[in-house]
């Protein structure tokens, strides 16, 4: 820890034990009960469909949260970066899917060192990514587990399902410092498709396109083991649909406003919150707050008021949220607070350096976000 960092953790930090008035805003808070009561709900409707959970840990990026999840029943944990794959590792979480391309020879060197500590498996799309991935495994005497990432209509990476990733896989299998474990896909596409009905039936039918690709490979005579999907938005679809033995759904533990209102996704609890001061009252209908867009994130949704259906969020600056007032918040006063529901967590825990963990209105942890910046 350096100077500014200790100066820092004696001075600023508030005392276990302290009241949500005690802290100093904004701050991201968790609600303990309401995030343990999610990782229940997931970790219960995965054991009944016979699927495992390797819930993706981009919007918590912190080793506390990923124990608790290993400790809960997760299988390990799924990775957007190598880097945060390392901070995982370290934390002594062992299963690690790195669900994206690892390319350049800096990430090589990285890749075989954190094969030496942990089991990561990665994403392969090209031979160009597979080639040099199995020459840098054999010149360290390693081999590392892959899975092929399928494109199920979302359009960004992935092998075409059916025939090509046939054909990419009997590739692989020829390449000793490889294992291939199975195969991937992420139905991102879906998540806001807004007839339920309509939504269910276009998941089912891209995760059959990755099951029957499964099937093939497992016909050509290559082991399949493992066929991972689905996200928060799509996880009650994608958990039940036959063929599947693993989901990524990570953002669920502490649920938002994009993922209830804008997925349909309501059976998780509110479990991430921003706690801000009210800094200005220019006018009647107006209030500024010490939150804005370095603060929480609007891109997807805007950030909720909890409890009050009568203050909205209307315009977020750099470090100024606007809030508009109906006519039953007036009593709103210069130092008074409000708790804000983000609109996406994932683009929100990632402008802070730790969350607050409440139970019962007293803070119970401070967890650091130490895969926050680890975008290499
Ligand atoms: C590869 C992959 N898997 C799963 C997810 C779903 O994550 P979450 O459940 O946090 O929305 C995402 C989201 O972007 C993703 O990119």
């Amino acid at each position: 820890m350096n100077e500014a960092n200790m100066v820092e953790t004696t001075t600023r930090l508030p005392p276990l034990g302290a009241s949500k008035d005690e802290l100093d805003t904004p701050a991201l808070c968790v609600d303990l009960d309401a995030m343990e009561a999610n990782i229940r709900l997931a970790i219960d409707t995965c054991r009944r469909y016979g699927v495992a959970w390797r819930p993706h840990a981009k919007c918590h990026k912190s080793s506390a949260v990923a124990q608790k999840l290993v400790e809960a029943g997760a299988l390990g944990m799924t990775c957007a970066k190598l880097g945060e794959a390392e901070v995982f590792a370290d934390a002594g979480v062992h299963d690690l899917l790195i669900a994206n391309l690892v390319v350049g020879s800096q990430k090589l060197r990285r890749l075989v060192e954190l094969r030496r500590k942990a089991d990561p498996i990665v994403c392969i799309d090209h031979l160009d990514q597979a080639e040099p991935i199995n020459q840098a495994m054999l010149n360290a005497g390693l081999s590392v587990r892959v899975l092929i990432e399928v494109d199920l209509g979302l359009d960004r990476v992935g092998v075409p399902w059916g025939a090509p990733t046939v054909a990419l896989a009997r590739q692989l299998a020829r390449m000793p410092g490889l294992t291939l474990a199975g195969i991937m896909g992420y139905e991102g596409h879906l998540l806001t498709v807004a007839d339920d009905h309509e939504k269910t039936q276009r998941i089912r039918e891209a995760l059959t396109r990755l099951v029957d690709t499964s099937n093939l490979l497992e016909k050509d005579g290559i082991p399949c083991g493992i066929v991972s999907c689905g996200g928060t938005g799509s996880f009650f679809v994608s958990v039940a649909q036959p063929g599947i033995t693993e989901v990524q759904a990570g953002g669920l533990i502490f649920s938002d406003a994009f993922y209830r209102n804008m997925c349909h996704v309501p059976q998780f609890e509110y479990a991430l919150t921003i706690l801000a001061t009210v800094v200005s009252r220019p006018t009647p209908e107006r209030a500024i707050i010490d939150a804005g867009r370095k603060t929480m994130n609007q891109e997807l949704h805007k950030p909720v008021v909890v409890g009050r259906d009568d203050i909205s969020v209307e315009q977020l600056s750099a470090e100024h949220g606007k809030l508009r007032l109906g006519p039953g918040a007036q009593h709103l006063r210069i130092g008074d607070r409000l708790e804000f529901v983000p609109g996406y967590g994932d683009l929100t825990t990632v402008l802070h350096d730790r969350f607050y963990a409440f139970r019962g209105g007293r803070l119970e942890a401070i967890w650091p976000l130490e895969g926050r910046g680890r975008l290499q």
